[in-house]
C-alpha cells in the first residue's frame, strides 16, 4: 500500500516538481511530531480538492500566520446526501499539488487520505447538535450534511492538531457550525473565517464551478448581482419584501432556479422577522444552475 509518497508530476511546460503527500494518518502524525520542535504554530486548511484561488487565499493567509500549513484533500462521502453529486465531485490531486507547489514548496504539507484511512469499515457519520444552527438553510435542504461535516472536521482536527484552521465565508453556516464544534468539544484550535473569493464577474469561487456548462457559467454571476441589489434594498425595505423581490428575479430567469433566499441573523442563522439595529444580518442564497447547486451570501449591515 502506498503510505507517503513524493508525487512527481509533469507540468504543462514539462517542468518537474516535488511535494510530500501523505495518504496515511500515522505517517502524517510522525512527520508533524518531528516538525513540532521547530514549529510554534501550525495552520490547517481542510479541503475536498479541486483547488482554486479561493483555497489558495486561505492557504496564503495560513502561511502568513503559521510556519507550516497542512492542506487536507479528501472528498468526504458522509457529507453528501446525493450520491450522484459525490460520484461527480471533481478529483484532481495532480493539479491540486501543482497549485500548492506554486504557493510554497517547503511549508505546505498535504494529507490526502483514503476513505479507509479516515473511516475504516464504517463509513458513517456521528450525529451532532450545534445548538440549532444545523436546522437552518443548508440543514433543511441537505439531509445529514452537517453530521458528515462535523464527523470529518473533528477527525481531521484530532489527526492534524492545528493551532489555527481556516474556512471560507462562502460556506458561512459551515464556518459557524465548526466554531460551535470546537467550542462544544473543547478542541484547542482557532477557527478563522476568511472572506469570499470571487471571480472577476462576481461568481463566488467553488470547486463546483468547473462543472458548469458554458451558458450556465455565463449566467451564474446573476446570483451575486442579485445579492448586491438585495443589500442595497436592506436599508429601506423589510426582509419579507426583499425576499419576494429576489424570488421574482429568479422566477423570471431562464437558466437559474432559486432553492432558497433567506435573510438571517448572523449569530443564530434564524430567518429575520423584524430587523433590529443592534443585530448583524446576512443574506444567504442557494441556486441550481442546471444540476449544479451553487451557494453564496453577503453581509447586509
Ligand atoms: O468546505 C469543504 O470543502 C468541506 O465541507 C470540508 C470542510 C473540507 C469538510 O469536508
Amino acid at each position: 500500500m502506498q503510505i507517503a509518497s513524493k508525487i512527481l508530476s509533469l507540468h504543462a511546460l514539462n517542468f518537474c516538481y516535488f511535494m510530500t503527500v501523505f495518504f496515511n494518518k500515522t505517517e502524517l502524525r510522525q512527520y508533524l511530531d518531528q516538525l513540532k520542535s521547530k514549529t510554534k504554530s501550525l495552520g490547517f486548511v481542510p479541503t475536498m480538492g479541486a483547488l482554486h484561488q479561493g483555497h489558495a487565499s486561505l492557504i496564503e493567509k495560513g502561511l502568513e500566520q503559521n510556519e507550516y500549513v497542512v492542506v487536507s484533500i479528501f472528498v468526504n462521502p458522509t457529507q453528501f446526501d446525493n450520491q450522484e453529486d459525490l460520484v461527480k465531485y471533481p478529483r484532481t490531486l495532480d493539479t491540486d499539488v501543482e497549485l500548492l507547489t506554486s504557493i510554497s514548496e517547503d511549508n505546505i504539507v498535504v494529507y490526502a487520505p483514503t476513505v479507509d484511512d479516515i473511516y475504516g469499515d464504517h463509513v458513517v457519520s456521528t450525529a451532532f447538535s450545534y445548538d440549532g444552527l444545523e436546522h437552518e438553510m443548508e440543514g433543511r435542504f441537505r439531509d445529514g450534511h452537517f453530521d458528515g461535516v462535523g464527523t470529518i472536521v473533528k477527525r481531521l482536527f484530532e489527526i492534524v492538531q492545528p493551532h489555527n484552521a481556516y474556512f471560507g465565508e462562502k460556506d458561512f453556516q459551515q464556518l459557524m457550525i465548526i466554531k460551535k464544534l470546537a467550542e462544544k468539544y473543547d478542541i484547542p484550535v482557532n477557527v478563522i473565517g476568511c472572506k469570499i473569493h470571487r471571480a472577476s464577474d462576481g461568481l463566488a469561487m467553488s470547486s463546483r464551478n468547473t462543472r458548469l456548462k458554458p451558458e450556465f457559467r455565463k449566467a451564474a454571476p446573476f446570483i451575486y448581482k442579485t445579492l448586491k441589489a438585495a443589500k442595497e434594498k436592506f436599508g429601506t425595505k423589510s426582509a419579507n419584501k426583499i425576499t419576494e423581490w429576489v424570488t421574482r428575479q429568479f422566477e423570471n430567469h431562464d437558466l437559474l432556479e432559486l432553492e432558497y433566499f433567506i435573510i438571517a441573523d448572523v449569530k443564530t442563522l434564524k430567518t429575520v422577522k423584524r430587523k433590529s439595529n443592534k443585530k448583524k444580518y446576512r443574506a444567504f442564497i442557494a441556486v441550481y444552475a442546471d444540476d449544479i447547486r451553487l451557494i453564496d451570501n453577503i453581509a447586509l449591515n
